[in-house]
């Protein structure tokens, strides 16, 4: 009796203890509901003010502080939320609903990004859906009209410690999401969604970042699944499905002379389906003082792809500002391990380097790509390196 008394003594004073611990952990982080500040979940009425409010109110706190955003249809136009006032370092953005950009594609794409966030720190988004609404600017652009150049729909620049986890975004006027600038972010769960025939639909771009991770993530979409830009380092991409779209590319890169390298980058367990290229490396036919280097691509599974290995140091469209044709960009340390499956052009591996500055120390370990049940070809261009293990096509390096 006594032992059974005090057991609920204790039960209850935990429970006590765990409520209180709870209604503080409340009161410590408060959340701000958008609609609270007027934003309507009717997908009409314009929310811009409503997020900016509740954006301004967490950052006056120091306490972590959320945003949320419940069910239904938000219209916004272009949204900057800034950091240089932000006194908080921990903000997470809980989206239960989807954010719409205006269908008139002027309203958002002449100014570069639709929602931005800027000199930011320890901002996480959870959930939601970015419908950009690009349908109308692919039209103009696909009709070779002059028309503006398009929002990013979610750019992060300057900004450190991001995390994204379970976002979708679907229709971007441009890029869907950029990643400028910044280090420590985190991309997981993440989903993009576009046509094959959008133009310039990147679904994530990164460049001038560090420590930049995207994981279980699935992107079909007009142009790049992933687009890695001069200045990215120390950069990890695991799990990700990846088509319609053009593969996952390393440039293009070099069109500047003075231009920041890309080092440590590693693919790991990734599928391309149908896509336009698996992995690339691209750089411009121009001088450069650029790099690409520490690249390893791993556990990779090619589905009918166009070129699903391949190096393109001569990218000069219409041969058109290549002044002296030939990339100043040092190839080095690239290795493919555990590449296989279809091709869906004769030659599955393309080595095209610099012959100002060949390719070195291009490794390919356990490579089979077929096409159409028959050998497939590689092809090699002042590229140095070594094969080990079954390599189908045979190397030429
Ligand atoms: C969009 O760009 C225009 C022109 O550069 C600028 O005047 C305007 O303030 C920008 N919009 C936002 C929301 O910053
Ligand atoms: C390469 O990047 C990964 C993260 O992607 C990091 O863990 C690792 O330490 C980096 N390696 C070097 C040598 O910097
Ligand atoms: C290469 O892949 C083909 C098609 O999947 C398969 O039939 C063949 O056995 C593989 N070759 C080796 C050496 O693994």
């Amino acid at each position: 009796m006594a032992i059974s008394r005090m057991f609920q003594i204790l039960i209850l004073s935990l429970f006590y203890y765990y409520s209180s611990y709870i209604s503080v952990l409340a009161a410590n982080n408060p959340t701000y509901n958008v609609q609270s500040y007027g934003a309507k979940s009717n997908g009409k009425s314009d929310c811009t003010n409503a997020f900016l409010s509740a954006w301004g109110a967490a950052c006056a706190s120091t306490a972590p502080a959320t945003i949320y955003v419940p069910p239904g249809r938000y219209l916004l136009r272009n949204a900057y939320f800034s950091g240089s006032l932000c006194k908080n370092t921990a903000i997470t953005i809980r989206i239960d609903g989807t954010l719409v950009a205006p269908s008139d594609y002027n309203a958002i794409g002449k100014n570069g990004s639709w929602l931005k966030f800027e000199r930011v720190t320890g901002v996480s988004i959870y959930g939601g859906t970015l419908d950009g609404q690009g349908a109308n600017l692919w039209a103009c652009k696909n009709s070779g009209k002059n028309c503006p150049k398009g929002a990013t729909s979610l750019a992060f620049y300057n900004s450190n410690n991001i995390r994204i986890n379970g976002l979708v975004s679907v229709n971007s006027q441009m890029f869907h999401i950029l990643v400028d600038g910044c280090r420590n972010a985190n991309l997981v769960n993440v989903r993009v969604s576009a046509p094959g025939n959008s133009p310039n639909t990147d679904g994530i771009h990164v460049q001038q970042s560090s420590g930049v991770t995207i994981m279980n993530s699935h992107v079909a979409t007009g142009d790049d699944c992933v687009s890695i830009g001069p200045g990215a380092s120390n950069l990890w991409i695991e799990n990700l499905a990846c088509g319609p779209g053009h593969g996952i590319s390393i440039g293009s890169l070099g069109w500047d002379m003075k231009e920041a390298g890309v080092q440590n980058v590693t693919v790991k367990t990734a599928t391309f389906s149908g896509t336009e290229n698996g992995v690339r490396v691209k750089t411009w036919a121009r001088p450069s003082n650029g790099f690409v280097r520490d690249v390893l691509f791993q556990h990779l599974v090619m589905v009918n792809v166009q070129n699903p290995v391949i190096i393109d140091q001569n990218y000069c469209p219409n041969h058109q500002n290549c002044p002296h044709q030939g990339s100043g960009v040092k190839i080095s340390n690239v290795r493919y391990e555990d590449i296989h499956g279809t091709s869906a052009t004769q030659v599955a591996v393309k080595f095209d380097c610099s012959e100002m500055r060949p390719c070195s120390g291009i490794r390919l370990d356990e490579v089979n790509l077929t096409f159409r049940d028959k050998p497939a070809t590689a092809s090699c261009a002042n590229a140095g390196g070594t094969a080990d293990g079954v390599v189908k096509p045979s190397s030429c390096l």
